[in-house]
């Protein structure tokens, strides 16, 4: 028996980057009622996840319980499942969360068991107070040690309820969680510390994914955190360049907006067929940044079929239009160039193509041998 596999990085939404710290059983549910009338469930988007704050007290046989914003976690859970969605959860290895609710230390078997019994089917495990824990022991490789094996117990006391949990960790990319996610039964990890509604701390974020293409793969996948998209302080084009650099990224796609207010923009965004066909890939490859010269870069990511998604992306100021050899791509890869953006397509190309990339924009092609 093992954690839920995730084969294709996991889709869903997630209360913390529009609700933060306030949010109740009532926004959750309206998130999963949003899902499916919005269309996002068969876009794909299936899980609903609770972030941090819903914890409340232990009782005196260490049981943990809600807080009164959420009356019934298994009746909620149990609404998530009728609409066809998945429950997920929110917990720390240390004493405290983030936003010091109580933790999972010293309880972890307890609450695997309590979560499965909600019917919980994900869990993000955030590192927060587990830091202080480190803090206490001098030697850096102990201190590795200490909380590899937090993660361990946790991704093994999940196993042991036999429901099949996906197991997202939630450590800012510390001591290669890369090397060592996939040994504790994570299907996901956190690359970095927390993304903002902005565009510089957005490409930054992406970008430091670099050099781990290699890493992902079906089962498990990097994680540059949840997305911003829909949450307003952005421009339509800077969405549309973090939700290219993360499908082109094998990112999971979290949503992380208000579902019940989107806009046209957000829901074309959110919802391109093509783009989350990039993310979700069969190959499960990463994109590589196979070119950089100033604020000019170019990913591309190796799709089934024979095809290549290629990014172009502009993170100037000025609009400006590169001449970009996709005629080698293209020779190198196929032929075949369709934008899938502008939902349109380029033709053939033999040499190179001068593609206009607006200030902090992006061009996202998919190229295809047919
Ligand atoms: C950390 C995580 C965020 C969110 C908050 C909740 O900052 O990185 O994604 O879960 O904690 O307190």
């Amino acid at each position: 028996s093992q954690n839920m596999p995730a084969q294709r990085p996991p889709m869903g939404w997630n209360s913390w980057n529009h609700f933060g710290g306030k949010v109740t059983d009532a926004d959750i549910r309206s998130a999963a009622d949003a899902l499916v009338s919005t269309g996002m469930r068969d876009a794909g988007y299936v899980y609903v996840n609770v972030d941090d704050t819903w914890q409340g007290q232990r009782d005196a046989n260490g049981v943990i319980h809600p807080n009164e914003r959420f009356p019934d976690m298994k009746a909620l859970g149990d609404y998530i499942h009728s609409k066809g969605l998945k429950f997920g959860i929110y917990s720390s290895p240390g004493p405290k969360t983030c936003a010091r609710f109580e933790g999972s230390m010293a309880h972890e078997e307890q609450d695997a068991k309590t979560y499965a019994a909600w019917g919980v089917d994900f869990l993000k495990y955030d590192l927060c107070t587990f830091q202080d824990v480190m803090k206490a022991e001098p030697d850096p490789l102990l201190r590795k040690k200490l909380m590899v094996d937090a993660y361990t117990k946790m991704g093994a006391a999940l196993r042991a309820t036999g429901r099949p949990i996906l197991y997202s960790l939630c450590q800012y990319g510390f001591d290669d969680v890369w090397d060592w996610g996939p040994q504790v039964g994570a299907s996901m990890w956190r690359t970095t510390d927390d993304i903002k509604d902005r565009y510089e701390r957005m490409f930054i974020i992406g970008n430091s994914e670099a050099e781990l293409a290699r890493y992902a793969a079906p089962g498990h996948w990097n994680d540059p955190d949840m997305l911003e998209i829909g949450n307003g302080k952005m421009t339509e084009e800077e969405y549309r360049t973090h939700m290219s650099l993360w499908a082109l990224l094998a990112a999971p796609l979290l949503a992380g907006n208000d579902l019940t207010k989107m806009s046209p923009a957000d829901r074309e965004i959110l919802m391109n067929k093509d783009v989350i066909a990039i993310d979700q890939d069969a190959l499960g490859k990463q994109a590589v940044r196979v070119y950089q010269r100033g604020e000019f870069s170019v990913w591309t990511k190796q799709l089934s079929g024979g095809r290549t998604a290629v990014g172009l992306f502009n993170s100037s100021w000025t609009n400006f239009a590169p001449a970009v050899d996709l005629g080698k791509i293209a020779v190198e890869h196929g032929g075949h160039i369709h934008d899938v953006w502008m939902h349109e397509d380029l033709g053939v190309s033999h040499g190179e193509l001068s593609l206009p990339v607006k200030s902090h924009g992006v061009r996202l092609l998919i190229i295809d041998p047919q």
